[in-house]
Order: structure tokens, then sequence, then C-alpha cells
């Protein structure tokens, strides 16, 4: 094999290499508890809108809840490099709560593949509601 070649071989391995290993991290992400002290603890079952939107105490702590469990996918400041959905394009008000909530309950798992790691029972509604009032503040429109 000549060095030109050979070079082009070793980029394809490592392309090849580093896509397979982005996908093993990804579906290996431990979520980190968040801190939700300051606000009303909302109970076991999940509201169906955001209770917490505009509330200043939960925005706050959507902003670095957001920078340790979505961030290494949607982006630091939500504006994604095209591993995931920008959530800065997320629908408004309740009909985007409802798919926001469907979503970090279930996460994004096909065919044994985790795209998305459920986030529901490790972070709680407290925290995932403070994300989402986090979001609303970064709206791309
Ligand atoms: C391991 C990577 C990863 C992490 C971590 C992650 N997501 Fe996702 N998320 C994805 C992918 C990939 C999709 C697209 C899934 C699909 O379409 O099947 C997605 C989709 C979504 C959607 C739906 C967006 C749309 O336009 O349909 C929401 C909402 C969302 N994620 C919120 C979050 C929140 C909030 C967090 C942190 C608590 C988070 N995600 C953490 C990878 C991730």
């Amino acid at each position: 094999m000549n060095t030109r070649l050979c070079q082009i071989a070793v980029a394809a391995f490592l392309i090849g290499a580093s896509a397979s290993t982005t996908v093993f991290a990804h579906g290996d992400v431990t979520p980190q508890a968040v801190d939700t002290t300051g606000l009303d603890k909302l109970g076991a079952t999940w509201k169906d809108s955001n209770p917490f939107r505009g509330n200043p105490r939960a925005i706050e702590i959507g902003a670095s809840a957001f920078n340790q469990n979505c961030a290494r996918c949607h982006g630091l400041g939500a504006v994604s490099g095209g591993i995931a959905p920008d959530l800065r394009y997320l629908e408004k008000d309740d009909a985007g709560d409802e798919w926001f909530k469907e979503r970090v309950i279930n996460g994004s798992i096909r065919n044994g593949v985790t795209y998305m790691p459920q986030f529901g029972d490790a972070l709680g509604q407290e925290a995932l509601w403070s994300i989402r009032s986090w979001l609303d503040t970064v709206r791309a429109d």
C-alpha cells in the first residue's frame, strides 16, 4: 500500500471508530441529580403542562440542570451541534410541554439502541420542568 492509500485507510478507520464510540457514550449517560430547593413539590403524578413557566428560580435551576444532563447531546446553551434536535425550536406553550414531557420520560430507544436516555425517574418532574422553563428563555423565535 502506498503512503497516500494508507493515510486514507487510517482516516477511514478513525472516523468509523469515533462514530461508534459516540453511539455507545450516548447510551451510557448517567443522569446528574438536580437540587430543586426553593421550588414547590409537584408530587408523583406528572403535570400536563409546565407549572414553573416563567418562574425565575426554576429558570436558574434549569440552566445548570440542562448543562449537566442535556448539553452533551443538545449543545451548550441548547445550540445543537447536530447530534440531537435543537431544543430552541421546541413548540411553545402547552403543545411543546406535552412533547417535552413525553420525550424526557420515555427517552428515545429504538431496536435496543438508546438515542436519548429516560430522565423521568432520575431527575423528577421538578428538575425537568425547570429545564423546560429555561428552554423558554433561549427560544430561537
Ligand atoms: C445521549 C444524548 C441525549 C441526551 C443526554 C439528551 N437527549 Fe434529548 N434527544 C436526543 C436525541 C438523539 C433526540 C432525537 C430522538 C428521536 O428523534 O428519536 C432527542 C430528542 C429530544 C426532545 C424532542 C425534540 C424534538 O424536536 O422532537 C426533547 C424535548 C429532548 N430530547 C429533551 C432532552 C432533555 C431535556 C435532556 C436532558 C434532561 C435531553 N434531551 C438529553 C439525545 C439526547
